[in-house]
């Protein structure tokens, strides 16, 4: 076993560690100074309890100790599973200096964040990521939540873990899908931040399909990196952080209109960051031959890149302007200047935008016309 790396989020008195390394889900002197008072919960759900819950149970001695097992699935990322949640630490008579651990993918960690956020006006969380995407994203920076049948993370808050435990190790057990799909988020952070790093991926995809752990351990710790720094720049994003959602405007709309659970949040993403940089290729900013790149990397990766036949033209303006960034019925895109650079701009050509919308397999590939 290697040592494990610590990527620090700085925003003051909510500052927090992410511990990254290979078996740490059973090193109680990482967890233990995180958590405040005796009554802990731990928060998973059926794929992943069986296998890491007792594990990290067995750290956890001398608490009072309980476990909340929720169904699988981002269709299960509702209010009444939250509810349910409030209603058994109710019963378990649980206060305010309680803990709750999420042990999961990014379903569970932004429905026990937004719970920890709630119950009792706010108690401590733990994150315990255990997929790649939840390792490099959901679990650091604080957005937690849950979905509503008209969109996507659209009821939830702001709320700081504790500390994250990431164990790479656990990344053994997620199917093939679930890694691609946590690819496409690291894959987000070069094209929006760090063209070194993007170029490193375009290098090393294959070890990390391949799960070599030493260069998923560095992904995961590069992403961290670049969204620790973002986030610690804009906690609530009243800026910059909005960059951290590209293509997330058309992966929501292809994850809303399709039923939460057929697209998976990674692979909407990434057929959303391809729209992304198509539309920036037609609006003149990024060559063609970065969209090609990034379509081949994202196929190399196991990604679709081609968006679902079943969404027209007006039905994505429709979901886009239901966004959380959208103001007044207006949609703010999160665009490419160039590799490594990210823009936020309200200020789109319509018709260019609707080409994207209806280019499909020609993502990239049809040259651009006015009108
Ligand atoms: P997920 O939580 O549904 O996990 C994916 C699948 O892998 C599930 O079936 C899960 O049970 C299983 N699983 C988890 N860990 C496993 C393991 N180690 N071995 C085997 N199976 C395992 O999905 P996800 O991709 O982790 O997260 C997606 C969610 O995260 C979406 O709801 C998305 O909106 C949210 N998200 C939030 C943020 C944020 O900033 N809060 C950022 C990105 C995504
Ligand atoms: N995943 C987007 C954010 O955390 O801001």
């Amino acid at each position: 076993m290697t040592a494990h790396v610590t990527v620090d989020v700085d925003l003051g008195e909510r500052s927090y560690p992410i511990y990254i390394g290979e078996d740490l889900l059973g090193k109680q002197a990482l967890i233990a100074p995180h958590i405040k008072g005796r009554q802990v919960c731990i928060v998973s759900n059926e794929v992943v309890a069986p296998l890491y819950l007792d594990k990290l149970k067995a750290q956890l001695t001398g608490y009072e100790l309980s476990e909340f097992i929720l169904p699988d699935g981002e269709a299960e990322k509702t209010l009444d599973n939250v509810a349910h949640l409030y209603d058994s630490l109710l019963n378990l008579r649980f206060d305010r200096n309680a803990t709750l651990i999420a042990l999961g993918g990014g379903v569970v960690g932004d429905m026990t964040g937004f719970a920890a956020a709630t119950y009792m006006r706010g108690v401590n969380f733990i994150q315990v990521p255990t997929t790649l995407l939840a390792q490099v994203d959901s679990s650091v920076g604080g957005k937690t939540g849950v979905n509503r049948p008209l969109g996507k993370n659209m009821v939830g808050a702001f709320y700081q873990p504790q500390c994250v435990l990431a164990d790479t190790a656990t990344l053994d057990t997620l199917p093939d899908r679930e890694l691609s799909a946590g690819l496409a988020e690291v894959i987000k952070y070069g094209l929006i931040n760090n063209p070194e790093f993007y170029h490193w991926l375009q290098d090393k995809m294959p070890a990390l399909l391949a799960r070599d752990r030493q260069a998923l351990k560095q992904a995961v710790q590069a992403s961290c990196e670049e969204k620790a720094a973002i986030v610690a720049a804009d906690e609530k994003e009243s800026g910059i952080r909005a960059i951290l959602n590209l293509g997330h405007t058309f992966g929501h709309a292809i994850e809303t209109a399709t039923g939460y659970g057929s697209w998976l949040h990674g692979e909407a993403v990434a057929t959303g960051m391809l729209m992304a940089a198509d539309l920036s290729w037609r609006m003149g900013m990024l060559p063609v031959e970065t969209v090609s790149g990034l379509r081949q990397l994202l196929e190399t990766a196991g990604l679709p890149v081609i968006p679902p036949d079943s969404i027209d033209v007006e039905q994505y303006l429709s979901l886009m302007s239901r966004d959380k960034k959208a103001s007044q019925g207006e949609i703010r895109f999160i665009l490419l200047e160039s590799l490594g650079k990210a823009i936020i701009t309200a200020d789109v050509d319509s018709g260019l935008l609707k080409q994207t919308l209806a280019a499909r397999g020609a993502l990239g590939k049809l040259a651009p016309h006015a009108g």
